[in-house]
Formats: structure tokens, C-alpha cells, sequence
């Protein structure tokens, strides 16, 4: 299961990106909003950092306008995904970006019919937004689990991308069902690391060494 980053902050790209975590960035314009600054430069930034795919999110919901912004957003790499969401037009502008090559994510997806007309419409991701379906009640995961049914059934080619992953155990859902890519809020993925376990067996081990240590002071590794 591919890993990307779900945040406009280029120093939490920068920190999981160094530990070898990443294969993408996903934004949207909240995340841009939160950031401050000029979306411009973070965008330019992070598909300098990112060899893989960079989601860039459209802001027009008319057709015409989503293929002007998605070619000028595509100018900052060929690593650009384009992010339409999962309307009308943006199913349209999916079609044409798709039939050019350039790779589509269909955004704000709360249904497996939503998935299946986007991944007719050429999508390369899907993204259901599991967090938000929890949050009024709904089962997230289990939209996870039909598309995939769904998916499996054909040869679409368009890959499921878990969005607003609130938790690691949304993680380890997603990855038993086989989901292709889950997008992390950079607190998760700091959660995902942690085992209080880890934490007391480092603890012993460095104060056993101190005291091993204590009696031999030349003692080096
Ligand atoms: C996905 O691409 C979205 O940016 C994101 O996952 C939305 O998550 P939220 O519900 O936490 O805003």
C-alpha cells in the first residue's frame, strides 16, 4: 500500500520524506488555507521535493475553467496529479485530462457509485473520504471495502485512495482490504511509529548500557 501525505507543510513533507515514507502528496485548498502564504510557492516546492504524485486541487467548478487551472497546475511538474471533484464537470474534465495522459484525482467521494462513474471517466485515484462519512455516522471503511469489491470485478485501472484518515486504526483497515493508497495527516503517520513497548525497551536497554558502562567508562560501540 503506497503511503502519501495529506498537508501543504513543507516541513512535514521534508521530515517523513527523509525517513523514505513517502510515495506522494496529496492537498486541497483547506490545506493550502492553513499554510497561509502563496499556494504558488508551497506547490512549487513540494514537486520539487516529490518525485511521486503530487494531487493539486482545481478551484473553478466549471469545466472550462478546471482544464485551464489543471494544465497551469501541471506546470509545476509532470509528477502533478490533477484534483477534481466528483461532479458533473468534474467528471468531464476527468475524461479530457485522462484521454491526454494527464493522471486525474476524483475528489469527494462519499458513494460506490461516485467511484465506479470516476473510474469510467479515466480516473487514475478515487478518494473516498472515510473520516467524513464516520463523523455523521456512517461506516467509512465499509465504502472502502464495496469500491474494491467493485474494482475487482473489472479492469478500470483506477487506483483507491483512503482520504480524511482520522486514526492509525483507519490505517491497518485499509491496507487488510488491499486499498491502494492511504493519504495521512502528518499526525497520524507521527502515531503510526509509536508503540509505548518501544519506548520502555529503549528506555531499559540505554540505562542497562549506562550501567555497563559506569564499570568500563572506555567502553565505546
Ligand atoms: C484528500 O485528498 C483530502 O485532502 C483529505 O483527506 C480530506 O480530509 P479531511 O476530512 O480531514 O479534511
Amino acid at each position: 500500500m503506497k503511503i502519501f501525505l495529506d498537508t501543504a507543510n513543507l516541513e512535514a513533507i521534508r521530515k517523513f520524506n527523509d525517513m523514505g515514507l513517502l510515495d506522494g502528496i496529496t492537498t486541497n485548498p483547506s490545506l493550502m488555507f492553513k499554510e497561509g502564504g502563496n499556494p504558488k510557492d508551497a506547490m512549487e516546492e513540494i514537486t520539487k521535493i516529490i518525485k511521486g504524485d503530487v494531487s493539486l486541487e482545481v478551484v473553478s467548478i466549471e469545466y472550462s475553467g478546471m482544464m485551464e487551472e489543471g494544465k497551469r497546475l501541471r506546470q509545476y511538474g509532470d509528477n502533478v496529479v490533477v484534483k477534481v471533484p466528483m461532479t458533473p464537470d468534474g467528471l468531464k474534465a476527468c475524461k479530457s485530462f485522462s484521454s491526454e495522459g494527464i493522471p486525474v484525482n476524483v475528489t469527494l467521494i462519499f458513494s460506490a457509485n461516485q467511484a465506479l462513474l470516476a473510474a469510467k471517466a479515466g480516473a487514475k485515484y478515487v478518494s473516498p473520504f472515510i473520516g467524513r462519512l464516520d463523523d455523521i455516522g456512517q461506516d467509512g471503511m465499509k465504502l472502502i471495502q464495496e469500491i474494491k469489491e467493485i474494482f475487482s470485478n473489472y479492469n478500470f485501472g483506477t487506483q483507491i485512495l483512503v482520504a480524511s484518515v482520522r486514526h492509525p486504526v483507519h490505517v491497518v483497515d485499509a491496507a487488510k482490504i488491499g486499498a491502494d493508497v492511504v493519504t495521512l495527516p502528518p499526525a497520524v503517520l507521527d502515531k503510526m511509529m509509536l508503540h509505548p513497548l518501544t519506548k520502555i525497551g529503549l528506555d531499559n536497554f540505554l540505562a542497562d548500557w549506562d550501567k555497563l558502562k559506569s564499570g568500563n567508562p572506555d567502553i565505546k560501540i
